[in-house]
């Protein structure tokens, strides 16, 4: 019996590490399968694994997980599928085979053969009518090769043998011992004992005096000889099974000559002193066309048993890729169709410049009568308000000059309540003041009237820089009486009708102009500012000349491009999906932003999770199931993906996302979700991409350079906290714009430093430019209106 396979069971918590090719991390507990359990009821023999594993999950702190399992079960099993088995008989069951191998084996010693062949014979007639008749009467002829090879088995064969030669008066002055006439008594070990090479007789000598015997040393070399004769038959039987399997392979792939390893364990191969060559020699013979290499299997089967689910895990999804495919396919931007967006967008921010195209385009391409980055040298106290993006902040920033480069910073988050943000514009501008009032108190400030850059993140008709219009409303705010009208205006109103403090000069910035200004505070060759958050959009330096609507020729001044209404016009409808129309006609602004809602935090989710239902409606996945939660708009939050693409704890956190979510999932569908996840997150990075590669080509054709040496200040949520959105927008970047060579900057602070830097460079520079008028149109023509016309 071996003990280690038969009554004991470890349990296994292996990780396959894909990153780490054929590296798999194992923790493994023995656990003991009591005798009697053995011979009870499949029930308790169930119970008990089962509590042993829950044990096992304790220890590992994995009870809260849900993991697949392989289960090394070593019986004969009629496989209906990977997981599906119908057990046909126990051929190892310890109590029971030793059960009837007892009785065989009285029997056997009872009739006492009449073979009297010598016992070192090789593979005697006698053995085998002995043996035979001993498997026999046990099993009904079941497993009889197994009978003459395995390490259940061999100690018994010669033990019988030893007692027939005992009384036959070949060993041991004719006598025997009560041990030598016990079944089981001669353990299969003592043969690999007996025959170790150097302390083979003398171990010999101690096993026999140990079974009571009353032996010679020709006993003992008698007894080695036995031991070899029956180990070898062993490894003979072994060989020609296994010539016999490799050959048929061979065969069957039509080959002269296979080469093929063989995957072993077992005590028997593993701590027989000769039994692997012996085997292996004779392999040679029997099947001279294959050459085999053998193989000692590192972890035992467990290891192998979760290799096996990991493949069915694998060939599942495989086989489930090709349904899901259908629903992800549109989703998948090819570097040609990435292009085509890329021209189009190209053709949208001409319009945007243009004087009389403006007000049909759909790119908005807004002056923001910033003309200049930050130099270095602005210095001052200046307060900053910071609205549009995950948080409202209101901040005091310090620009010091002697320190170069270092502004001191202090700031607060308020809240904006979610009523607030659909409500009227007054309650909103109250609000604000109020998170004002409340920050100068907090901060002694109430008695200066400090200059404030205002971060706006929503498209702003700039009339000045103190003036800014608010087109409409983006990103979830809906708040009434504000579009059309002048933001800075409304928050001074806000202010004065408070009446305890008040404000000095006020610069409106959007958020990818304070990013920009930011960032080009450290690198002054940031002339673009992007930002892919709640919503997206970037701001460049532009020629002056080609902005229409603003006087002057020289110079330039930062656009604010409102990229996320590409395609409002319609443009990008080739690459809408259903999923994307759902979630425009069901956004508190229809029809308007299109492009940012394919890629931008407050849609990413939903996306996802709109897939995620109809995928389920379909019975792809959940077992065809939803749940309530998976149903209710705005449940699969944007920051679950990033989550979930996570590339080591990934899988993990999906599943306890789809827990939460009240889902019934499987390991299958924990994979499709983070294939699903990776999509609309690479299809928002890969979008992003292509409008960024068309601004970069602007501004280097802009220059007539060959080649562009830029930086990009970057902001919003989703570039820093997906794990790998960055990596996958800069790869195609580089693919789309390879004339340009773009550092990504992330910008440190958020958007609120730059806005006060606005105001600093504004104080330095004297604002000449003007506004023209949009409709006036009186002076020159307008180039890319002609063309536009035409
Ligand atoms: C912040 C900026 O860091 O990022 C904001 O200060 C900006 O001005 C925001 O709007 C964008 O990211 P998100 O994810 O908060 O919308
Ligand atoms: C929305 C706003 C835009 C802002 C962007 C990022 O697209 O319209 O002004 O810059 O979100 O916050």
């Amino acid at each position: 019996m071996n003990p280690s396979i038969v009554d004991s069971s470890p349990f296994l918590y292996v990780r396959v590490v894909e990153e780490q090719q054929k590296v798999v991390k194992m923790d493994s507990k023995i656990c003991s399968i009591p005798q009697e359990m053995m011979l009870g009821t499949g029930e308790q023999l169930f119970d008990h694994i089962a509590q042993c594993l829950g044990e096992f999950l304790e220890s590992q702190d994995l009870k809260g997980q849900t993991l697949p399992l392989g289960f090394t079960f070593s019986f004969p099993c009629e496989q209906k599928e990977i997981d599906k088995v119908s057990h046909s008989k126990h051929t190892t069951n310890a109590q029971q085979a030793h059960d009837k191998h007892t009785t065989s084996t009285r029997q056997a010693h009872d009739k006492h053969t009449t073979n009297t062949q010598q016992a070192h014979n090789k593979h005697t007639t006698s053995t085998r009518q002995t043996h035979n008749k001993h498997t026999t009467s046990t099993q009904q002829a079941h497993n009889n090769f197994e009978k003459m090879i395995s390490g259940m088995y061999l100690g018994e064969i010669v033990r019988l043998l030893l007692v027939k030669m005992a009384e036959d008066k070949l060993l041991f002055k004719g006598e025997t011992s009560e041990a030598l006439l016990t079944p089981g008594q001669f353990e299969t070990k003592y043969i690999s004992e007996i025959e170790e090479p150097d302390s083979g007789l003398e171990n010999a000598q101690k096993i026999l005096t140990a079974l009571g015997l009353n032996w010679d040393p020709v006993d003992a070399c008698v007894v080695r000889l036995v031991c070899d004769t029956i180990s070898s038959r062993s490894a003979c039987l072994c060989a020609a099974a296994l010539a016999t399997i490799s050959n048929r392979i061979r065969v069957n792939r039509g080959l002269d000559h296979l080469k093929t390893t063989v995957g072993v364990d077992g005590t028997v191969y593993r701590k027989h002193p000769n039994f692997s060559e012996e085997l292996q020699a004779a392999v040679r013979l029997l099947a001279p066309e294959c050459d085999i290499t053998f193989l000692v299997s590192e972890d035992g089967s467990g290891k192998g048993a979760a290799m096996v689910t990991a493949v069915a895990q694998r060939i599942a999804l495989q086989s489930m890729g090709c349904y899901v495919e259908k629903y992800l396919e549109p989703f998948r931007l090819s570097l040609e169709k990435l292009k085509e967006v890329s021209v189009r967008l190209k053709k949208d921010l001409i319009r945007g410049l243009g004087k009389h195209s403006h007000h049909r385009a759909a790119v908005k391409m807004l002056p923001t009568f910033v003309r200049a980055t930050p130099d270095g040298t602005e210095k001052g106290d200046y307060l900053a308000l910071d609205l549009g993006g995950t948080n409202f902040r209101v901040l005091y920033v310090r620009v010091v000059e002697e320190q170069q480069k270092v502004v001191k910073m202090d700031s607060k988050i308020c809240s904006i309540p979610q009523e607030m943000m659909l409500g009227t514009g007054e309650q909103l501008f109250d609000h604000i003041a109020q998170c004002l009032g409340e920050f100068l108190e907090s901060q002694d400030l109430k008695g200066q009237t400090l200059p404030l850059g205002f971060t706006f993140s929503f498209p702003c008709e700039q009339k000045e820089i103190d003036k800014s219009i608010l087109i409409r409303w983006t990103k979830g705010f809906s708040c009434s009486g504000v579009e059309g009208q002048d933001v800075v205006k409304l928050l001074k109103e806000a202010i004065h009708r408070r009446g305890d403090y008040d404000i000095g000069s006020v610069a409106m910035v959007n958020d990818t102009v304070g990013t920009m200004m930011s960032c080009g505070y450290r690198d002054q060759s940031c002339e673009i500012g992007m930002i892919i958050g709640t919503g997206t959009n970037a701001c460049y330096m532009e020629e002056i000349k080609n902005v229409k609507r603003v006087e002057g020729e020289d110079g330039r001044m930062c656009i604010n491009t409102e990229w996320g209404g590409f395609g409002d016009d319609g443009s990008l409808k080739d690459i809408l999906t259903e999923f994307d129309e759902v979630v425009d006609q069901t956004s508190i602004n229809p029809g308007v932003h299109t492009f940012e809602k394919m890629i931008s935090g407050m849609y990413l989710g939903e996306i996802v999770r709109l897939l995620l239902v109809k995928m389920a409606e379909d019975k792809l996945l959940f077992k065809g199931e939803t749940s309530e939660a998976l149903l209710t708009p705005g449940q699969f939050e944007t920051k679950y993906i990033s989550e979930i693409e996570e590339p080591d704890s990934g899988l993990e956190n999906a599943q306890k996302i789809l827990t939460a979510l009240g889902l019934n999932w499987d390991p299958v569908d924990a994979c499709v979700v983070r294939l699903v996840c990776d999509t609309i997150s690479s299809r928002s990075a890969r979008l992003c991409a292509a409008a960024l590669a068309t601004i970069s080509n602007r501004i280097r054709v802009n220059r007539g350079l060959d080649h562009l040496k830029t930086t990009v200040g970057v902001d919003g949520t989703v570039y820093r906290k997906h794990p790998n959105f960055s990596e996958e927008l800069q790869a195609a970047v580089r693919l789309l714009a390879p004339k340009c060579d773009i550092t990504f900057l992330v910008s440190e602070d958020g958007s609120g430093k730059g806005a006060a830097m606005v105001t600093a460079v504004a104080q330095r520079i004297a604002l000449q430019s003007r506004l023209l008028e949009d409709s006036d149109g009186e002076d020159e023509e307008d180039e890319d209106e002609d063309e536009e016309d035409k």
